[in-house]
């Protein structure tokens, strides 16, 4: 059973949650989850306006931005006050950027980073210190199946997912022998905000973008609306409780797997990506993406 503080001799183990981007989807539903089954939850988002009810629901809640420094330290500050270490980080927060490669401005590329790598690699910084001194902790990092492939219109999420797997692996190597855990969470097609968030950024683009990946950029947003809706998100994704149960394993297991694939859709594109060779991948992504042309 899950417990905020237990005894392991003379030490106070902390096992409480901290989790970012609770105000939707995954993160809401993981706060949810965890407070149901007795976790102490600090349930974090940029608005806490938007989380009010998981306070209800039994959660702590925090104000919290991953692209804020001030803002990640406070965070952590209170929450060890309170348990003395935050016992479990679940880097949640995250959106993808859409667009051909060429036709995204960089500044909305280095946001794409601080919040998807640099908040996720921040806050790990930050909490590592008080998980070493008590010898317990886990970071789940949310990746996705796209950290390990990548379809075309997405290549700044997918860098930034494949980035999210390459730091899980250095880090997870770094702290074992401090008694810290790291695991990534792979999910497939989650039906969430995500899909509206990802289209919105090529809807912003869109007045400026009547260039030669103006009807590419389209098509990238009419596939990722589409893949949710109507297309195989319906029967081989999920919902965004199936990855909060996937977290819940990772966090209660003595020793979690290094890596949790969620749902039809991850096991399915992840094993035709490692099948097929680039040519072939490359044809099979062209049935659904129009190559640019001039
Ligand atoms: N849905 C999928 O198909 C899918 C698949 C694989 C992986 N994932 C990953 O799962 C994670 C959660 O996504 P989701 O599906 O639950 O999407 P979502 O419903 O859009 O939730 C994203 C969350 O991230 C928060 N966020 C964005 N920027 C932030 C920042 N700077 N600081 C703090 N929070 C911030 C959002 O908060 P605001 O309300 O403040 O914007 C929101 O709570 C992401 O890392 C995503 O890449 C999703």
């Amino acid at each position: 059973m899950p417990f905020c503080v237990w005894k392991t001799g003379p030490v106070d183990v902390s096992k409480a949650v901290l989790i970012t981007g609770c105000s939707s989807g995954i993160g809401r539903a993981t706060a949810e989850r965890l407070a149901r089954s007795g976790w102490t939850v600090y349930a974090t988002a940029r608005s806490t306006d938007s989380i009010a009810d998981l306070g209800r629901a039994g959660c702590r809640v925090l104000e919290l931005d991953v692209t804020d420094e001030e803002s990640m330290r406070a965070a952590v500050a209170s929450v060890e006050h309170a348990e003395g270490a935050v016992g479990v980080l679940v880097n949640n927060a995250g959106y993808s950027l859409s667009g051909a490669i060429e036709s995204v401005p960089l500044d909305e590329v280095r946001r794409q980073f601080e919040t998807n790598v640099f908040g996720l690699v921040r806050l790990s910084q930050l909490v590592l210190p008080a998980m070493r001194r008590q010898g317990f902790g886990r970071i789940v990092n949310l990746s996705s199946m796209g950290g390990r492939l990548t379809l075309p219109g997405g290549g700044f999420y997918h860098a930034s997912k494949h980035a999210v797997e390459a730091l899980s692996d250095a880090l997870r190597f770094e702290v074992q022998g401090f008694g810290v855990d790291v695991v990534v969470i792979e999910p497939g097609l989650i039906r969430t905000g995500f899909a509206d968030a990802a289209v919105g950024t090529i809807a912003d683009r869109s007045e400026d973008s009547a260039g030669p990946y103006d009807g590419f950029n389209q098509a990238v947003a009419a596939a990722t609306a589409g893949a949710y809706r109507n297309g195989i998100g319906r029967t081989l994704g999920g919902g965004p409780e199936t990855v909060a149960r996937a977290i819940e394993k990772a966090i209660s297991a003595g020793r979690p797997h290094t890596r949790y694939r969620v749902t039809g859709s991850a096991r399915l594109f992840l094993t035709l990506r490692r099948l097929l060779p680039d040519r072939l991948w490359d044809a099979l992504v062209a049935r659904t993406f129009p190559q640019p042309k001039p």
